[in-house]
């Protein structure tokens, strides 16, 4: 009876798990985390987003009010325009040193980024920047200004209405 009851027990006692098999487990168990782990790195990566950047041309109204000299800059667009007794012309507003954005400021431009400074009309009054902003191909349509951030023109050039 003594032997029945230890043979029971015997069976229900698990059997020691030999050490190779051990390390063949964890081995195995390891490899199978690291595979799981990598299929759910390689759903999670950053899906490519193809984005649209706004055209480089582009028309904007001014507003009514805007005064002789007053720098208007179209939402969303780094370009500034301006209007004065002799047209309607638009500078660009990134920088030529890095390609910063430049802030219009009381004596012209200034860029956050280096400490470039720009006159009103976009020359070199403080590098490192080392060209002026360029001046934008601008165009008159009734109430509307087209403007053309892919050509460049001799600075000083505006449009007429
Ligand atoms: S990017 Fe404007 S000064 Fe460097």
């Amino acid at each position: 009876m003594k032997d029945d009851h230890t043979t029971v027990l015997a069976r229900l006692a698990p059997e020691p798990v030999p050490r190779r098999d051990f390390l063949g487990l964890s081995a195995l168990g390891a490899f199978v985390t690291a595979l799981f782990l990598a299929f759910l790195g390689i759903i999670r990566l950053p899906r490519v987003v193809v984005s649209a950047s706004p055209s480089r041309k582009f028309r904007v109204q001014l507003p009514e009010s805007l005064q002789p000299g007053e720098p208007f800059v179209p939402p969303g667009r780094n370009v500034v325009l301006f209007r004065d007794s002799e047209g309607v012309y638009a500078i660009s507003l990134v920088c030529t040193h890095l390609g910063c954005i430049v802030k219009p400021s009381p004596n012209g431009f200034e860029c956050p980024c280096h400490g470039s400074r720009f006159a009103p009309d976009g020359h070199v009054i403080g590098g490192p920047a080392p060209k002026p902003l360029p001046w934008l191909a601008v165009s008159l349509e009734g109430n509307e200004v087209w403007v053309d951030g892919n050509v460049t023109v001799q600075p000083g050039t505006k449009a007429r209405g």
